[in-house]
Formats: C-alpha cells, sequence, structure tokens
C-alpha cells in the first residue's frame, strides 16, 4: 500500500489530507470525529481578535457604566486576558482537543492589533497547540497606504509573534499581491514556518430591495484549486517554509495535484461541509489505489514533480502561456 506519511511544520502526518480552520474544529466531539475519518491535523477555527474587542467594549463600557467613551475603553485592550472572556473558551478548546485527540492540534489567530497578535498567539502556545496558523484577513481600503507599507505589515507582524512564540508558525494569506513570490520570499527570511495558501477573500453581494451590501458565503468548488496549484509550483523548492494549499481541494485528484505542485498539506473545509466526516475516509482509500495503480511507493516521491522547476515548460506557469490558453478555446 502506498505511504501517504508527510510533514508538516516539523510534524509527522499520517497523510497530507488536513481539516481547514471551520466551525467542524469549533467542538472537541468533531475534532476527533476528524480524527476518526482520517484527518491528518487539524486546524481549529481562528480566534478573532475583533470579536474579543467588540466583548472588551461591552464590558468596559458595562463596567463604567457610560463614563467612558469607545476611544478609551480600547486602551484598556492589553489588560484584556484578565477579563477572562472570549479568548478563554478558545483556549479551553484547544486544551480538551489536546487531551482528545492524537493528532496535531493547529491553533488559529485573527488578529487586527499588534499586541493582540503576539498576546493571543502566546496564550494559544501555552494552551498547548502544536503550532499556529495566522490567518491575515487585511484588505488595504485606505489609498495613502501602499503596496509596500501593506507588505512591511504583514512581515512586521509575523516577525513580532515569531519572537514571542517557540510553536512553528504557518501564515495563511490571501493571493493579491503584485509581486506575490516576493513577498513569500520576505515571509520566508522573516521565518514562517508554514505558508497557507490562500485565503479565499469573500465578496459581499448587493440587497437592491434594502440596498445592503450583504455577506456571501460560498463553499468553494476544485476550480479554485488552480491558483494555488500555479503558486505552489512557482515557489516550490525556493522557501525554506513548508507549503499548505487551502481552497478548492475537494477530490483525491486534487490532493495529489496539491503535493505534485509542492505542497506538503492539502487542508479542506467545503468538501468536508458538503459531504461529512467520511469524507478524508473515501480520499484516503482513493489516494492509496490510486498510487498502487500508478506505481508510487509513497506521496512524497511525487512532491514537486508538477512543479515550475521539475517540468520541461516552465512557461506553462507563465505569462508565455497567455496565448495558448486564449487560442486552446473552441467556439464548438
Ligand atoms: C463556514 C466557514 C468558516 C470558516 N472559518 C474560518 C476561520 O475561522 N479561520 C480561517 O482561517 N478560515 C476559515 N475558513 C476558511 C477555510 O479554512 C478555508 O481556507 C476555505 O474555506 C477554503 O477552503 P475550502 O475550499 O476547502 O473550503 C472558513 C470557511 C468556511 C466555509
Amino acid at each position: 500500500m502506498g505511504d501517504l506519511n508527510t510533514t508538516y511544520l516539523g510534524m509527522e502526518l499520517e497523510s497530507p489530507l488536513v481539516a481547514s480552520a471551520s466551525p467542524l474544529t469549533q467542538d472537541v466531539g468533531n475534532i476527533r470525529r476528524l480524527e476518526d475519518a482520517g484527518a491528518a491535523a487539524v486546524v481549529m477555527h481562528s480566534l478573532f481578535e475583533e470579536q474579543i474587542l467588540i466583548e472588551s467594549r461591552e464590558l468596559d463600557r458595562f463596567l463604567s457604566q457610560g463614563s467612558e467613551s469607545y476611544g478609551e475603553a480600547l486602551e484598556y485592550f492589553p489588560d484584556l486576558p484578565s477579563y477572562e472572556i472570549g479568548p478563554e473558551a478558545y483556549l479551553e478548546l484547544i486544551r480538551k482537543a489536546r487531551e482528545a485527540v492524537s493528532i496535531p492540534v493547529i491553533g488559529s489567530l485573527n488578529g487586527c492589533t499588534p499586541s493582540g497578535w503576539v498576546e493571543y498567539a502566546k496564550q494559544i502556545e501555552q494552551a498547548g497547540a502544536h503550532a499556529i496558523e495566522l490567518n491575515v484577513y487585511f484588505l488595504a481600503t485606505d489609498p495613502g497606504m501602499s503596496a509596500l507599507d501593506v507588505e512591511n505589515k504583514y512581515v512586521e507582524l509575523l516577525r513580532e509573534v515569531k519572537a514571542r512564540v517557540s510553536i512553528p508558525v504557518a501564515i495563511k494569506l490571501g493571493p493579491y499581491f503584485s509581486a506575490f513570490a516576493n513577498m513569500a520570499h520576505r515571509l520566508d527570511a522573516a521565518g514562517a514556518d508554514g505558508l497557507v495558501l490562500f485565503n479565499r477573500f469573500y465578496q459581499p453581494d448587493f440587497d437592491l430591495e434594502y440596498l445592503e451590501v450583504t455577506p456571501n458565503l460560498q463553499l468553494s468548488n476544485s476550480q479554485e484549486l488552480r491558483l494555488r496549484l500555479r503558486w505552489a509550483a512557482v515557489l516550490y523548492s525556493h522557501l525554506r517554509a513548508e507549503i499548505a494549499i487551502t481552497g478548492g481541494v475537494h477530490e483525491f485528484t486534487d490532493v495529489l495535484k496539491a503535493v505534485m505542485a509542492g505542497a506538503n498539506v492539502a487542508m479542506m473545509t467545503s468538501a468536508v461541509l458538503r459531504h461529512g466526516f467520511g469524507h478524508f475516509t473515501r480520499l484516503r482509500r482513493e489516494m492509496h489505489d490510486w498510487l498502487e495503480a500508478n506505481d508510487y511507493e509513497s506521496i512524497n516521491q511525487m512532491r514537486g514533480s508538477m512543479s515550475m522547476k521539475s517540468i520541461g515548460d516552465p512557461a506553462a506557469f507563465e505569462r508565455a502561456n497567455y496565448l495558448k490558453v486564449l487560442s486552446s478555446y473552441s467556439m464548438r
């Protein structure tokens, strides 16, 4: 039987199948079910500092009986953990998950202030997470902020967190950088242990009747994988950081493609929400069958085999293929 073992963030995993951050990892029973079904690691849903800030403002207003302004209340934020709200339940979940399963438990943090990122990253480490994923979901809507300002923010944030925790740190980011390869190299140099490609930026819709901007979450499909495959294939072998692909991993063939592009793991949420925990079991079986039928002894053997470095025609990942793609469309 083909060997599915891989490594991620310095950990030995039984397969590249990882449950990405989602409500699925919001309770210990589900985390256990994910392990039983064959997930090789789980990423907890994110601890959102934004939410903590809102709660802290409300608590603060309550404590000060309305005498404090919002701005002043926000200044109390660095002392927030002593309030024991929001993050406590999250940290407790990490502790319980560690006791309940033997697969790695990766904490996830979505911060919004420099002190918050660092403070909660430290707490996630103390709660026993094997590693941490920084979920950076930032949209630069301020025209005064340049691309370099944005990139520096990512790098500084990563450096700060790396300096304060000793568990491995992965950073989950979106694809919208003018020079993504350079950005990835900068994060690598700043000490990223993993790059998680890519965050999906959910696009709001308009409600024409109520003239409201409405949130709109749609699950992914395998088409979304292609963007991730391209960048994993471009970056493979150029980074010390390992690559995780999230977004558009649905079928076992998607997992194999992710590994061939150069990823160490392929993460899933939409597919599991659609098909249930047993989806991991099916993919594992199908991967084993495929490896056997195609004479592979292990998936490590195929890692990066379709990367830009390995294929004969690197132009397939570059602009040179643009014309070929356009010409390939048939009107029939
Ligand atoms: C309902 C839902 C909740 C999610 N919550 C989080 C979260 O808390 N933190 C995070 O980093 N990503 C979160 N994600 C994003 C997923 O981890 C994943 O990156 C994304 O759905 C793309 O993967 P997929 O194509 O397998 O769904 C969430 C996704 C969904 C659908």
